[in-house]
C-alpha cells in the first residue's frame, strides 16, 4: 500500500510517498481502507523529533493520528464495528492515517460516522474535536462566566470556542485581524488580534479583575504566566500544553489532553452531523499532495484544519 513515510527524524520536507506493507489488524484493532485523514500540531513534533525524548516514534514512521474510512479487517475480540462500517477514529501517538490503509489501535477510539457527515468534516473532527471536549470538561464553565481562548482559530481552538459557547459562557478568542469574522461565526463575544495587541490588556478592559477561566493553546511553560495574568485572582488556566502548576494570585492550572470517554466522539460527530458544530477546514489536499500539505502546515499560517483526502 501506499503511505506518507518518515524514515528518520527530520525535517518534513523529507517525507515521502513509499509502498510499505499493507498492516492486520491485532487484538482489538480495526484496519480501515482510508478515505480522508487530518494534519495535527503533533505531526510535526513526531517526524521532526521534537517530542522523541517522551513520545519516541519507529521508523519507517506514518504519521496521521486522525481517520476516517471503510472497516477492511477487524481484529480478535472486536465486537463494536463489522466490515463495511464508516468509521472516524483517534490513533493517538501510533498515528498511521496517512496511508492507503490505516490500523485504528483501538476499537473504543472510534465512532460509526453518521450518514449526513463530510468526508473531510468526519476525518478533522477525532484528535481537535476530543481535545477540544477534554478542555471544556476541565474548564467546568458556568453560564456567564468569561473565559478568554488564546489560540482559538486553530484545530482545537476553532471547536473549544464552540464548546465553550455551549456551557453560556462568554468567550474571548484571539486570532489574527483577519479571522475575527471566523471567530465571531464560532461564537466569540469579542476577539483580540495577538499579532497587534496586548491580550492581556484586553481581556482585563474586557473582564474587569479577571476572566474566569484561561484556556491557552498556543503556550507553554513560564509563557503561560502572561495570559494567567488575565484570569481573577482563584481563576484557573486549562492547556493542553505543560507548565506551572500555580500562578500568581491564586490561579491554578490544569493540564490535559486528547481523552476518548465512551460516546464522546459519537456525540460530537453527532453534533456536526446536525450542524451544531462547524468543523473548519481551510486546505484540502490529495493524498499525491500529501508531501506538500506537511510542508505547507509546518510553514504557512492555516487556521482550522488541514485535510487529506484518498
Ligand atoms: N496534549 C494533547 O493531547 C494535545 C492534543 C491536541 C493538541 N495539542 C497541542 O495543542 C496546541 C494547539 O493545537 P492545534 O491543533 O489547535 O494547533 P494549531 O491548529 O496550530 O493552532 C494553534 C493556534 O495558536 C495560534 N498561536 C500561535 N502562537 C500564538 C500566540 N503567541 N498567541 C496567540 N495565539 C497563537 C496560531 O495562530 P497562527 O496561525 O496565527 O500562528 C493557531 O491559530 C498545539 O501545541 C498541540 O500540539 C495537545
Amino acid at each position: 500500500m501506499k503511505a506518507l513515510v518518515a524514515r528518520s527524524y527530520g525535517p518534513v520536507e523529507d517525507l515521502v510517498i513509499a509502498d510499505i506493507p499493507k498492516p492486520a489488524p491485532g487484538p482489538g484493532q480495526l484496519l480501515v481502507r482510508t478515505e480522508a485523514s487530518a494534519l495535527n500540531a503533533i505531526d510535526l513534533a513526531l517526524v521532526t523529533g521534537g517530542v522523541k525524548d517522551h513520545l519516541p516514534i519507529q521508523h519507517p514512521f506514518v504519521p496521521g493520528l486522525d481517520v476516517t474510512g471503510v472497516v477492511e479487517a477487524v481484529g480478535e475480540g472486536v465486537s463494536r464495528f463489522t466490515v463495511g462500517d464508516r468509521i472516524l477514529a483517534w490513533n493517538g501517538v501510533p498515528s498511521g492515517g496517512l496511508a492507503e490503509y490505516a490500523l485504528v489501535q483501538d476499537a473504543h477510539s472510534a465512532a460509526l460516522r453518521p450518514a449526513t457527515l463530510g468526508l473531510a468534516e468526519s476525518a478533522a473532527l477525532p484528535t481537535a474535536g476530543l481535545t477540544a471536549a477534554a478542555l471544556i470538561d476541565e474548564a467546568k464553565l458556568q453560564a456567564g462566566e468569561n473565559v478568554l481562548v488564546v489560540g482559538a482559530s486553530g484545530g482545537v481552538g476553532s471547536f473549544t470556542v464552540q464548546l465553550a459557547k455551549q456551557t453560556g459562557a462568554k468567550v474571548l478568542a484571539t486570532g489574527r485581524a483577519d479571522e475575527e469574522d471566523l471567530l465571531r461565526r464560532l461564537g466569540a463575544d469579542t476577539t483580540v488580534d495577538y499579532k497587534t495587541s496586548d491580550v492581556t490588556a484586553e481581556a482585563l478592559r474586557w473582564a474587569p479583575g479577571g476572566v474566569g477561566v484561561v484556556i491557552d493553546l498556543a503556550q507553554a511553560g513560564p509563557a503561560l504566566a502572561g495570559s494567567a495574568a488575565a484570569a481573577r485572582p482563584g481563576g484557573r488556566l486549562i492547556s493542553p500544553l505543560g507548565g506551572p502548576a500555580a500562578f500568581d494570585r491564586g490561579v491554578t492550572a490544569i493540564y490535559t489532553g486528547t481523552r476518548t470517554p465512551e460516546g464522546r466522539l459519537e456525540a460530537l460527530a453527532a453534533q456536526a452531523a446536525e450542524g451544531r458544530l462547524h468543523v473548519e477546514i481551510s486546505a484540502r489536499y490529495s493524498f499525491a499532495d500529501a508531501p506538500q500539505a506537511l510542508a505547507d502546515y509546518a510553514h504557512k499560517h492555516l487556521p482550522g484544519k488541514v485535510v487529506i483526502t484518498f
